[in-house]
């Protein structure tokens, strides 16, 4: 039997920024739970499954309470080193005020910022049971409220500095039993929903956030960081 260096499990790993995770933590010898709302459909998951060992597929949309229920029967206890809630949407771009509908404002605020916590609670088991004890969210810097200097963005900006404000009293809450939890910003990156124009390329993003994930310890738990190991203000 292999024997592996550590366990990730990775939302929205079918494309982007997921994708990427998944592809380095397997290059690494890690096992990794890829998991994707629409398995059937992603294709780069289902070649790397069949090229190699190490990766296991589940059908996950983060904002249904049954599949979450599932994935946690699934898993089993296994212990689980790091938990990456990656999966994140955008909602319409180029929202004006004026145009808000508080339908597609609680859509994102349940992708962004409710799903992840309800997946950490339903996963802390495994957390507990694996050794390097690492909850990761994928926020932005646009959920800095120093930083906004733009204005609009009221759905994406607002569900990631509430995700910032969940991230912040995990890190709390979850101190006493080893856990540690950062945000984290993955750049501006070249993936569906960072565009054509986007700075850098998923591989760049992925590289110098797994250097940050590695670095994470209790002491440094709580803070949001740039892929670049920059500290951004809250
Ligand atoms: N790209 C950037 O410049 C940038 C900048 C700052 C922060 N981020 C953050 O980084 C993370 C990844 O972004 P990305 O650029 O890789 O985005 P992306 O290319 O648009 O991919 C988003 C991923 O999230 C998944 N997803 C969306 N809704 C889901 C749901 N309900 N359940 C499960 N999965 C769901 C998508 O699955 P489907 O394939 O099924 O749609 C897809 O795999 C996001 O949290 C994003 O906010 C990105």
């Amino acid at each position: 039997m292999t024997t592996r260096t550590g366990t990730v499990l990775i939302t929205g790993a079918a494309r982007g920024i997921g994708l990427e995770f998944v592809r380095h933590y397997l290059a690494r010898g890690w096992q990794v739970h890829a998991c994707a709302r629409n398995l059937a459909e992603a294709t780069e998951l289902q070649q790397l499954e069949q090229s190699g060992s190490g990766l296991s597929l589940h059908q996950l949309d983060i904002s249904s309470d049954e599949q979450i229920a599932e994935l946690t029967l699934a898993l089993d206890r296994q212990p689980l080193d790091l938990l990456i809630n990656n999966a994140g949407i955008y909602g319409p771009k180029k929202l004006a005020f004026g145009e808000v509908t508080r339908d597609r404002w609680r859509r994102v605020l349940e992708i962004n910022t409710i799903s992840p916590l309800m997946l950490t609670q339903a996963l802390i088991g495994n957390l507990m049971a694996g050794r390097q004890k690492k909850v990761l969210m994928l926020s932005s810097k646009v959920g800095s409220i120093s930083d906004n200097s733009g204005g609009a963005g009221y759905y994406y900006r607002s569900s990631k500095t509430a995700l910032n404000q969940v991230v912040k009293s995990l890190s709390i809450d979850l101190a006493e039993k080893g856990i540690s939890v950062l945000a984290l910003h993955p750049g501006w990156v070249q993936t569906e929903m960072g565009g054509p124009n986007a700075l850098i390329s998923t591989a760049e993003s992925v590289a110098g956030l797994v250097e940050v994930i590695d670095a994470l310890d209790l002491q440094s738990s709580g803070q949001f960081i740039e892929y670049n190991g920059k500290q951004i203000p809250w």
